[in-house]
């Protein structure tokens, strides 16, 4: 159970001196959940279908080195947004073979260092597409090309991370005036134009839509290669944005679930007349990271209890600026990292930074905070920790991952007895590194 793994880590986490009051906020990464959570996806497609599905992580949902060689090893590619994405996944290991691009601003030299590399590209836009036309003229490439599709389908619950709505910045806007045509008629003019892709949206998008979305894709593919007269495109990219659950510890929806309502809503994708490409992030992540912090202080303002803590917006961004669409858990713990009991009280939990919005819970009720008391904050493992953002120049805090080992009483520490062992997935941010990071080096350059 990722509970108990979490709740042993935790408290190995104080044992072992890795949460201390010299570093009062670290980030954990289960690595056995992601383990699960990757082969839970390559599962699910390989229980509807035959054809060969390329899993591209999407490496924006943790860009972080040490996740992209653990998902390498699992099997799975990446799907990259930029080239600071692409340094990671070469530095992880990745082949280009494996790598698929797609971003909404692809510089020349990004598409000629993607072309030369071999690495698929999902051209955003027709404008885009013509600069691939002068690369693909100029030398030969291995790239297997595409181009990103919005099928209008509508938004879900979340404007900033729906990306089929009629006006999204995001690939050719199928249903405006001409667009279709103009779509069919590239394919047709381009016989090496090989793949379709399509991306719905991430958090908040339901399922039935993100299966119409991909539903749709795949009747254009269908209709471009009954007017080419033959399978010209080959693969289907249907993107990622399977949502998580942030309210408990339950993993749903299922891949398992979404791929059965592809099967059900869009047959013909699983007939093996495809290749298909998946870019899953935030469910395979989210899940399994979790902030660590220390309660530095406890008051009351207003009659309301708040525990001042270490962890606030430069880890959790989103759900500091956006409460309501990002709420995240809270867990209370004590200083030794034991589950805290007590009387259970409504309070906040803020963060360090310098600004009243500061706080990962609001009015939330848990056994009430003291000083020393450690907060965990589950679910963070995606779009969160690893995103650090840097107001109040406070430090990136460390990864770390765990393991947990049996005690020898075959339990594999289900009973709360595991052995823990951490592994530094990237080392906290130095002060000196904050320094030479906002222009240290360049102290004089607005003077004299
Ligand atoms: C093109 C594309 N693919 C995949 C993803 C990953 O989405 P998620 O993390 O929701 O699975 C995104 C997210 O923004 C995206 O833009």
């Amino acid at each position: 159970m990722a509970s108990s793994r979490r709740d042993l880590a935790v408290r190995a986490s104080v044992d072992q001196g890795l949460l201390s009051p010299a570093e009062p906020v670290v980030a954990l990464l289960d690595t056995a959940g992601i383990r699960a959570s990757a082969a839970a996806l390559t599962s699910a497609f390989a229980a509807v279908t035959d054809a060969p599905v390329l899993h591209a992580f999407a490496v924006k949902a943790a860009p972080l080195v040490p996740v992209l060689r653990l998902l390498r090893e699992a099997g799975l590619g990446v799907e990259v947004a930029s080239p600071g994405e692409l340094a990671l996944a070469r530095a992880a290991g990745v082949p280009p073979t494996d790598t698929v691009l797609d971003s909404p601003a692809k510089t020349p030299a990004e598409l000629r260092q993607a072309l030369a590399l071999g690495i698929a590209v999902n051209a955003d836009n027709l404008q885009e597409l013509a600069r691939i036309d002068a690369l693909v003229a100029s030398a030969p490439t291995a790239s297997p090309l595409g181009i990103r599709v919005n099928p209008q389908v509508g938004a879900g619950s979340i404007g900033a991370l729906s990306t089929a709505t009629a006006t999204s910045k995001f690939g050719v806007a199928l249903r405006d005036e001409g667009a279709r045509k103009a779509v069919v008629q590239a394919y047709l003019e381009r016989p090496w134009l090989t793949r379709l892709h399509t991306h719905t949206g991430s958090q908040g998008v339901p399922l039935a839509l993100m299966a119409e979305g991909v539903g749709e894709a795949y009747a254009l593919a269908e209709e471009i290669n009954r007017t080419v007269g033959r399978q010209q495109i080959d693969t289907l990219d249907i993107g990622g944005g399977l949502p998580v659950n942030f309210h408990s510890d339950e993993e749903t929806p299922t891949y398992a679930e979404y791929a059965r309502l592809l099967a059900d809503t869009v047959p013909g994708l699983f007939d093996g007349r495809y290749g298909l490409v998946t870019e899953f992030g935030r469910s395979l992540l989210a899940k399994h990271g979790t902030v660590l912090t220390r309660v530095e202080y406890t008051k009351t303002s207003g009659g309301r209890p708040i525990a001042v803590t270490h962890a606030g917006v430069q880890l959790a961004t989103r759900t500091v600026y956006a409460p309501d669409a990002w709420p995240l858990r809270v867990l209370a713990y004590d200083s030794e990292g034991r589950p805290r009991t007590g009387e259970v009280t409504v309070q906040d939990v803020a963060g360090p930074a310098c600004f009243t919005g500061d706080l990962l819970a609001a009015g939330r009720s848990l056994p009430l905070l003291h000083p020393g008391d450690v907060v965990a904050v589950p679910d963070t493992g995606a779009y969160c920790f690893a995103h650090h953002y840097a107001y109040n120049s406070l430090p990136r805090p460390g990864v770390h991952g765990f393991t947990v080992t049996e005690n020898g009483d075959g339990d594999g520490g289900e009973g709360g007895d595991g052995v823990v062992t951490f592994t530094t997935v990237r080392k906290p941010q130095t002060l000196a590194e904050i320094v030479a990071e906002s222009g240290g080096a360049h102290a004089d350059a607005l003077v004299g």
